[in-house]
């Protein structure tokens, strides 16, 4: 069955990208418009508002070479499944410049709303973004790109845009050292500051004035419980 996708608003980007690093599969296309996509453990969202994504890539990739080219890439965001997660392994492999990952893994190319580059049908979350900056170092492509859409299946979130946990079932890379393993990232707790002084006022008050819906960050008790539903505040 096909979930139905929804375009999520500008203000709900930032907590749709939860938690704020994620397991990725990242589209690109290049001069002339060939699909190409590539897995990372290295993705994080970077600054709030205006939401920013920052990767890492090697500097000899094709999705390195593309976000240069071309300064449009889309971050997809698989869920914890084992069929989405064998699709990242495929992506992952060193397929030669202009094949389509996608193609390899099984997968359906979406058009995007904003840029050039496909989002994967199967995954459940999407951020079309443009490039802000790139820095190369130690063999690495360090890529920072703006946010300019954005969109998730119907199923894994709330009607405030808020994901639900248990559908969204994040993931991470344990990382090369571990082999092909991925740990599931969805279990929460909403954890109070233990500790008596202005710092904690302060802190509060910084949040509640970076965050223009003063709902999003009262407290730690302000998230979400562990099946979704919002906990008291
Ligand atoms: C789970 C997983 C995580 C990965 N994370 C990264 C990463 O963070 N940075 C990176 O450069 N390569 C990473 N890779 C390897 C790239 O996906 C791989 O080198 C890919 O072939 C690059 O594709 P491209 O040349 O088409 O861009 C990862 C691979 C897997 C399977």
């Amino acid at each position: 069955m096909t979930v139905t996708k929804i375009d999520q608003p500008r203000r709900y980007w930032d907590r749709l990208f939860a938690p704020s690093s994620c397991l990725a599969v990242i589209t690109t296309v290049d001069r002339h418009g060939r699909v190409n996509a590539a897995s990372y453990g290295t993705c994080t969202r970077v600054h709030h508002e205006p939401v920013h994504i920052a990767f890492t890539a090697n500097i000899d990739s094709d999705n390195a070479a593309n976000v240069r080219e071309t300064g449009e890439f889309i971050v997809n965001l698989p869920r914890f499944e084992r069929r989405q997660l064998e699709a990242v392994r495929v992506i992952g492999l060193p397929f030669a410049r202009g094949v389509n990952e996608l193609d390899k893994a099984g997968l359906t190319a979406l058009p995007a709303k904003m840029v050039a580059p496909p989002r994967i049908q199967e995954f459940s979350r999407h951020f079309e973004c443009r490039v802000q900056w790139t820095r190369e170092w130690a063999g690495r492509l360090m890529t920072v790109g703006e946010v300019l859409a954005a969109s998730a299946d119907s199923d894994c979130v709330d009607a405030e845009g808020y994901v639900l946990w248990d559908k969204v079932r994040p993931a991470h890379y344990c990382g090369a050292p571990y082999g092909g393993r991925f740990v599931e990232a969805s279990a929460t707790m909403a954890v109070d500051v233990p500790y008596d002084g202005p710092e904690v006022a302060a802190f509060l008050a910084r949040e509640r004035a970076m965050f223009k819906e003063h709902e999003v960050a009262k407290t730690a008790a302000s998230v979400h419980s562990n099946d979704g539903s919002r906990l008291p505040e």
